[in-house]
């Protein structure tokens, strides 16, 4: 069963921790008109039970990006709109989806499911059209941005500059943000030993975000451990991305 992390007199959300790369996958249900919208869906059945089991109606499909962790799911959404950043295709994915935003990067756009007024963010740096979420008390990151770190940028299709400008990007639009919101991340990582929450307000993520207080200064970015990593997936990217200047 997912967990309920928030519920308001016009929206309720849960989050689950799914898949083998333990991506966590958020369900926004908008009350007034029983819609339910899924991002980043890492199983179908599991989401499509849970919704027609509470009588609501699993419409859409929102995607912060489409790396395999992150979409796995999507063919299954047999008839449910699903939305992508059209730059994803940069990264090579190839469908299926059906709707596309094509804001330009670190632009932001209205988005509305049901009664719920969200924005949509283009943040691309982590993946080319990677895309993040605001409205009705949450901010949704993906990969972008984590509770206490950010995103790789040594993915096929990932941009070290890219990224920091999306860091500075989300973190002015965090500071216009009541800072109680919750910032609900794409996966978890330890902030202190034993400690390794789902979910913190903006305030708490303003204070303690290691790569947000590093992307002032060129040295502290520059030092970040945790932008690219030496692993097979790293590998795959450079093999990748050479085959993709070859043709
Ligand atoms: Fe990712």
């Amino acid at each position: 069963m997912p967990s309920c992390i928030l519920e308001t007199e016009k929206m309720i959300v849960y989050q689950a921790q799914l898949g083998d790369f333990a991506n966590l996958n958020h369900l926004i249900v908008c009350k007034a008109s029983l819609k339910a919208v899924i991002i980043d869906p890492f199983y179908s059945d599991y989401w499509l039970n849970f919704t027609a089991d509470n009588g609501w109606d699993l419409t859409t499909v929102w995607l912060t990006h489409t790396h395999w962790d992150h979409s796995k799911a999507v063919p299954d959404f047999v008839g449910k709109e699903i939305w992508v950043h059209q730059n994803e295709y940069q990264r090579g994915w190839n469908g299926p989806s059906n709707h596309y935003w094509n804001n330009p990067s670190w632009s932001t756009i209205d988005l509305q499911f049901g009664e719920l007024k969200f924005k949509a963010h283009s943040t691309p740096g982590h993946s080319p059209g990677h895309m993040a979420f605001s409205g009705e008390g949450i901010f949704v990151t993906g990969d972008c941005l984590f509770l206490g770190r950010c995103g790789r940028i040594d993915l096929f299709g990932g941009n070290k500059k890219h990224q920091r400008k999306s860091l500075f990007f989300v973190r002015e639009i965090l500071e216009k943000l009541p800072d109680y919101w919750l910032v609900l991340p794409g996966h978890l990582y330890e902030l202190s030993e034993g400690y390794s929450p789902s979910m913190l307000s903006i305030r708490e993520v303003l204070a303690e975000n290691e790569a947000l207080r590093a992307i002032d200064e060129n040295e502290a970015w520059e030092s970040l451990d945790f932008l690219s990593f030496d692993d097979e997936m790293a590998k795959r990217a450079r093999v990748q991305e050479r085959s993709s200047k070859r043709s």
